[in-house]
């Protein structure tokens, strides 16, 4: 493989902003998009200059023109298409949060390493240079040993019941949009918690619409998150060490600068902007990663998924969220 052949799966907002990163990408190509609709397909298509339209899920799995998918649909509706691309012996890349329910991210996780096929969670902040940045400075101890870690994430959401935040057929509410972020970071940061509590508020629809949650370590770390489909929120993480904190600068699921606050010198901004839209990060990883033979990222394992799925599914339990995945069929 000389060059990696992508499919979009749910042309959607992200799908038509994750396209757009495509040209900083010479080794790859996006050479089809799928939909439940032809006349979308097609549309979508002709605003991309996209060579292949398929007016089904089902036939974009079946093509043999295509080595990787990108799935862009809503995340109950990820399951369904990452089972059946692996299936076939095709990569994925799956938009965040990748499924609803952990049983469904250890499915996918089964299949993807029976077929020795390469399968990612597309958690761009992972692949954001501020945020690699930051990684290493806490690697080299810049904030000595890291403690805590503390950060919010809102908007303010329209309370439409027709829209995708709060229609539970489509993963609506908070937790799979937006506290996904900080949960995911903090899993990056401090590793895989021992302990989650949860307090927040459901909506008629019985979607969350704000939540806290902490989360514990056994040795008495902790990470404390607010994320609100009412309360629009600056979207800053902090992160604590022994010896002073870093702040990553709004918004944190894709900053372009983190401060770093050493116990008794003066603050040091370091800023790294991303490439494009900040997704052609994440893209090089898959597309490096199948062009080397690998079948899994070492930035973002489906381990890390896996444990970050954990998290979210206890805190669906603690506030009384009961997701559903959506159909099995295609
Ligand atoms: N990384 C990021 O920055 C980011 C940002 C926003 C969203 N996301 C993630 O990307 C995914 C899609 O979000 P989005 O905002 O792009 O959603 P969206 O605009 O609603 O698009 C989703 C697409 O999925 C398809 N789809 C398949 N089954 C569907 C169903 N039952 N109901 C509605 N649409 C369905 C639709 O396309 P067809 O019907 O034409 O096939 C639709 O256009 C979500 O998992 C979300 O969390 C990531």
């Amino acid at each position: 493989m000389e060059r990696v052949r992508w499919g979009v799966v749910g042309p959607g907002r992200i799908a038509a902003k994750v396209v757009q990163d495509f040209v900083h990408l010479p080794e790859a190509e996006v050479v089809a998009v799928a939909s439940r609709s032809a006349e979308r397909a097609a549309a979508f298509a002709a605003a991309h200059g996209i060579a292949r339209a398929h007016g089904s899920y089902r036939a974009i799995v079946e093509d043999d023109a295509v080595d990787v998918l990108y799935i862009a649909t809503p995340h109950p509706q990820h399951r369904a298409v990452a089972l059946a691309a692996l299936a076939a012996g095709k990569a994925v890349l799956v938009e965040k949060a990748f499924t609803v329910t952990p049983a469904a991210t250890r499915e996918i996780a089964a299949l993807a390493a029976e077929k020795g096929v390469f399968a990612m969670e597309a958690m761009w902040t992972r692949f954001q240079p501020a945020v690699v940045r930051m990684r290493d400075l806490l690697a080299d101890g810049a904030i000595g040993e890291v403690r805590s870690v503390q950060g919010e994430l809102g908007v303010h959401a329209p309370t439409d019941p027709e829209d995708r935040y709060y229609n539970p057929a489509v993963g609506g509410g908070a937790l799979f949009d937006l506290t996904v972020y900080p949960i995911s970071f903090a899993q990056m940061v401090l590793g895989t918690p021992d302990t989650v509590q949860a307090h927040g508020l459901l909506s008629a629809s019985g979607v969350d619409v704000e939540e806290a949650v902490l989360l514990g370590w056994a040795d008495g770390r902790t990470a404390s998150l607010f994320t609100s489909l009412r309360c629009a929120t600056p979207g800053q993480m902090r992160v604590y060490g022994t010896g002073g904190w870093i702040d990553v600068l709004p918004r944190f699921h894709h900053p372009d600068t983190v401060v770093v606050h050493r116990t008794g010198r003066d603050a040091e901004e370091v800023t790294a902007p991303h490439t494009g839209g900040g997704y052609v990060h994440e893209l090089r990883e898959v597309t490096e990663g199948l062009l080397a033979g690998r079948t899994e990222s070492a930035v973002m394992p489906l381990a890390d998924t896996v444990a970050v799925q954990d998290v979210m599914g206890a805190v669906a339990d603690r506030i009384g969220l009961v997701p559903q995945e959506g159909p099995e069929d295609l």
